[in-house]
């Protein structure tokens, strides 16, 4: 194979699972030859990694791959190369729809294939022609992409422990192009970690589409939990903290809850989507819980680590929803009482059953419902931010910030802060006395290096 220095492009969209997944392809590409770079008119591959699940994502894309074919053009001119990748969620989903519409495109391959990105570019060069890759494999492509050879320099860093979902939400293309739920055993997920930790990295994220249904084999071929996995992670020397997402109400175990309460590597910090606040809509969801259900955890999470910091998702104007199951939404936020939330607008997606439904709201009155809601959950990320001041919380020094001398961190409940600190001090956890808020992050003075098991006052 081909060897000689190249570079590779690669844009992101999407979840923090497709952010890891770029990793990984950068990390199968390094021992090509391809070095990373930042400027697409440069690079002799670009890879979209795409996100499906709502519809603009799939049109930025197809504008996006309008701009890549003319760079490809400008470098066909010169005399040089640029292959054209489409991976993730929409590459799944579209498959030659993608080679249909976008001609210029080389390859397109699902998420389930990245460990195979060498063999589809030594047969995209061997046939000249358009490869379209978006079988499930039946191999691991975490084997094949357990590969990480470039040190990483980052203080937090994510890691894919659980992939693919079973739930068939009503609205939801996950299942179909992610495809199954799956677990990766965890000696290998402890693997991943102490190699994380030995590269300097402080706090592991741990991803899945439904993380907290993670049950992995453990070495005496036993099923793990996701409790159990964090126990096992949390003993490793250098891993600070842990944080999970996305959970699902419905694998919320009392294992789990109890971890927040007893593990001080566990960051209070939860993201668990509930969608809507009406019975009648979560049933057409097939979300397969009740609003009371949702609220009972939530009440039962608070008693047992009362600052949990809470997020969710919510979906506004889904088929068949009426003013009165909007203001049931509205009701449970307000219940709940949110750090932060994503809210979003229904969108159709081809291949799912809620897009077949009769029932489909206004634009516009998705939009007003989707204002109203942005509106109260803004105003509780407001009031929970500004009872940070005043405060001293441990914060994960992170990295440089844009003003001199400035850098910036993660407090536990995942709000970023600056403060003036020596650069020296990154990816240590400092004691921070918080003094301001902006909307969406804190401010404030360095006051000692935190204590280990860094305790909130
Ligand atoms: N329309 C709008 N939002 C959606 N989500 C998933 N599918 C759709 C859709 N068809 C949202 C859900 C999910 C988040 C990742 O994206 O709120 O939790
Ligand atoms: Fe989609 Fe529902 Fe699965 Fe989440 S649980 S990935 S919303 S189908």
């Amino acid at each position: 194979m081909d060897n000689a220095p190249k570079k590779v492009f690669v844009k992101t969209y999407g979840c923090q699972m497709n952010v890891y997944d770029s990793e990984r392809m950068r990390d199968v590409l390094g021992p090509l030859g391809y070095a990373e770079t930042a400027v697409p008119e440069d690079a002799d591959l670009v890879i979209l990694n795409t996100c499906h699940i709502r519809e603009k994502a799939a049109e930025k894309v197809y504008s996006e791959l309008g701009k890549i074919r003319r760079m490809k053009n400008d470098r066909a001119g010169k005399g040089a190369e640029m292959l054209i990748a489409v991976a993730g969620c929409v590459a799944q989903a579209e498959g030659e729809e993608i080679v249909r519409r976008s001609p210029a495109v080389d390859l397109v391959f699902g998420p389930q294939t990245y460990h195979r990105l060498p063999q589809l570019l030594a047969q995209r060069r061997a046939s000249g022609k358009a490869v379209i890759e978006t079988e499930f494999p039946a191999e691991d492509k975490f084997e094949g992409l357990n590969v990480s050879t470039v040190p990483r320099k980052s203080v937090a860093a994510f890691l894919t422990v659980q992939e693919g979902c079973d739930k068939f939400c009503s609205f939801c293309v996950v299942p179909y192009t992610r495809g199954a739920e799956f677990s990766r055993p965890v000696e290998q997920v402890l693997e991943e970690a102490r190699r994380m930790a030995s590269q300097g990295v402080k706090e592991v994220t741990l991803l899945g589409q439904n993380v907290n249904a993670y049950h992995g084999v453990d070495e005496r071929g036993r099923s793990a939990g996701l409790a159990g996995l964090v126990a096992e992670l949390s003993r490793i020397d250098g891993i600070e903290r842990l944080r999970y997402t996305t959970s699902h109400p419905r694998d919320m175990t009392d294992d789990l809850i109890a971890a927040h309460a007893e593990n001080t590597k566990l960051m209070p910090y939860l993201h668990l989507p509930v969608q809507s606040g009406s019975d009648t809509i979560l049933k057409a969801m097939n979300r397969g819980h009740t609003a009371e259900f949702y609220l009972r955890l939530i009440r039962r999470i608070k008693s047992v680590k009362p600052d949990m910091a809470l997020s969710g998702d919510f979906i506004v104007g889904f088929p068949g929803e009426t003013e009165d199951d909007f203001e049931s939404t509205l009701c449970l936020v307000r219940e709940v009482g949110y750090a932060s939330a994503y809210s979003f607008k229904y969108s159709s997606r081809p291949g799912t059953p809620a897009a077949e439904s009769q029932m489909q709201v206004p634009e516009e009155v998705k939009s007003r419902r989707l204002q109203e809601l942005q509106a109260l959950i803004h105003s509780q990320q407001t009031s929970f931010n500004a009872a940070m001041v005043g405060r001293t919380l441990p914060v994960l020094l992170e990295k440089a910030g844009r003003d001199t001398g400035q850098l910036v961190g993660r407090s536990p409940y995942l709000q970023p802060v600056h403060l003036q600190a020596a650069s020296a001090l990154i990816g240590t956890i400092v004691d921070t006395h918080i003094s301001g808020v902006g909307t969406n992050s804190l401010s404030g003075h360095y006051v000692r290096a935190a204590k280990h098991g860094e305790s909130i006052p």
